[in-house]
């Protein structure tokens, strides 16, 4: 099948928390996964107030790639990487969140990052918000149910915007805040990646999702306008997790069911593209009688500004259905089994053609430029002689790419980029675990402690290099 765009961005993306390790050095404040111990598909990773010896947290050391970011950035350009996703840890720039002046080895360290990237001639792509909020701030200020909140983060975008301005181009706002609706499958952990809230201990629990959710869309939109007027170059988009939802049925009312689900993700988005929060949400949530209105200032701050592409993330796909009996099963992101699709080790149901389905609602929806900024699977990868055969990766892989070639090329889906989720293994974000593996590169690292770091090359390595080489040409 032909080639892409010969611009079009081919790398992976990484988050900061979860690569990074050297919790506590160079003057790094406590982040909220900092204080999320390691788990496993069957055991939930514990969130603790204060770290005690009795747990692991995975995200104290990473994988080191705050010592070992050249050796890795190598072996990206090796693959031919031209884009790299990385998140800047909040917690390393105002280690507690209100200081007066930022943290000068963090951002050295980031800038170090960046060059190195541009050395390589790999396009820097930054995400202002991946998990990673100082503690400091939710424990003093109640996190983003607190619109003091809102400033502190627009004073660490300003210090970001400004200290990497002419180096970094393409930034995103926030990853996956979607995941906090109020009509959403709350999970404790999702509501505590997004805010540093644990669900389970809210008492009203739907008004906390809508108020975090309004004031981090003002956040991002907000944090859009500061970047563009910091320099009218930079791309500002917004990162989205989404899960394109079938009926079961033919039913009608499970196609109404799938229509809700699908929708819910999409308020931020659309506050974010057509300039004013939406109007279904406000008569939502004054049905709901939640305490919310939008000052006149809140509404010239939506107008003023837009986003330039939209970030998708994209694992698996839903099916909902109105009524369910019990014959059907579970599936593990909600609603029921898909019969004709199989699951990653970890219950992730597997659909490449659920990413042509998603980038096409997508594209009807909004047409603005789509980076696929996460993708990818999660498995057990064996390390034999130096040697990982991880042919299950590249046959998923391909047959996404497939899907998305399709998408930009028969459906006219404006989709700039492919960044595969953690091109180099590290800390699972659901589970904790080393074992969880998505990379191009192993890394000596196993759940009990044990390995040396020393990264290796899969089979899948050699494989995306070529798919790079040929710039879609060869899968
Ligand atoms: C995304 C997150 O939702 O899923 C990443 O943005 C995360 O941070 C990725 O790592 C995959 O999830 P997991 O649990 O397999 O690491």
């Amino acid at each position: 099948m032909s080639k892409l765009s010969k611009n079009f961005f081919w790398g992976g993306s990484i988050a900061a928390h979860q690569c990074e390790g050297a919790w506590n050095e160079d003057g790094k404040g406590l982040g909220m996964m900092d204080l999320v111990t390691s788990g496993s598909v069957n055991q939930d990773r514990i969130i603790v107030d204060e770290k005690t010896p009795e747990y692991i947290f995975p995200s104290e050391t990473g994988i080191d790639f705050y010592h070992r970011y050249k050796e890795d950035i190598a072996l990206f350009a090796e693959m031919g990487f031209t884009a790299l996703r990385i998140s800047v840890d909040w917690s390393r720039i105002y280690p507690n969140g209100d200081d007066e002046t930022p943290n000068k080895k963090g951002i050295d360290f980031y800038i170090k990052v960046v060059d190195t990237l541009i050395e390589n001639k790999i396009e820097p792509i930054v995400t202002l918000y991946h998990f990673e909020m100082p503690v400091a701030i939710i424990k003093k200020y109640n996190s983003w149910l607190n619109r003091k909140t809102i400033d502190l983060y627009l004073k660490y975008c300003e210090t970001m915007f400004k200290s990497l301005k002419g180096k970094v181009k393409y930034w995103a706002t926030f990853n996956e805040m979607n995941h906090i609706d109020a009509k959403s499958n709350h999970s404790d952990f999702f509501t505590y990646f997004v805010t540093g809230i644990q669900y389970s201990k809210l008492e009203n629990p739907v008004q906390v999702l809508a108020t975090c959710g309004y004031n981090m869309t003002l956040a991002s939109i907000k944090a859009i306008s500061l970047g563009h007027s910091i320099d009218a170059e930079n791309k500002i988009g917004c990162v989205f997790g989404l899960t394109p939802t079938y009926p079961y049925s033919c039913n009608p009312k499970d196609n109404l069911k799938a229509l809700e689900i699908t929708f819910r993700d999409f308020y931020q988005i659309d506050a974010m593209v057509y300039k004013h929060f939406p109007n279904y949400k406000i008569r939502e949530y004054e049905e709901l009688g939640l305490d919310f209105s939008i000052s006149e200032e809140d509404k010239l701050a939506f107008e003023k500004n837009s986003l330039d592409w939209l970030g998708l993330n994209y694992y698996a796909s839903e099916v909902e259905i109105d009524k369910k009996d019990n014959s059907l099963e579970d599936a593990f992101f909600g609603g029921v089994k898909n019969p004709y699709l199989k699951d990653s080790d970890w219950g992730w149901v597997i659909d490449p053609d659920g990413l042509r389905y998603i980038l096409n609602l997508l594209t009807q929806k909004y047409d603005l430029p789509i980076i696929i900024t996460e993708n990818g699977l999660g498995a057990v990868d064996k390390l034999e002689n130096g040697k990982i055969h991880d042919e299950y990766r590249i046959e998923y892989l391909r047959e996404h790419f497939k899907q998305m070639k399709l998408a930009i090329k028969k459906d006219h889906v404006n989709c700039i980029g492919y960044l595969m989720w953690g091109p180099i293994d590290l800390v699972s974000a659901t589970t904790g675990e080393m074992k969880k593996r998505y990379g191009f590169i192993y890394v000596d690292k196993n759940d009990d402690g044990t390995g040396d770091l020393t990264r290796y090359r899969k089979d899948s390595f050699y494989w995306y290099k070529n798919v790079i080489e040929t710039n879609g040409g060869e899968l």
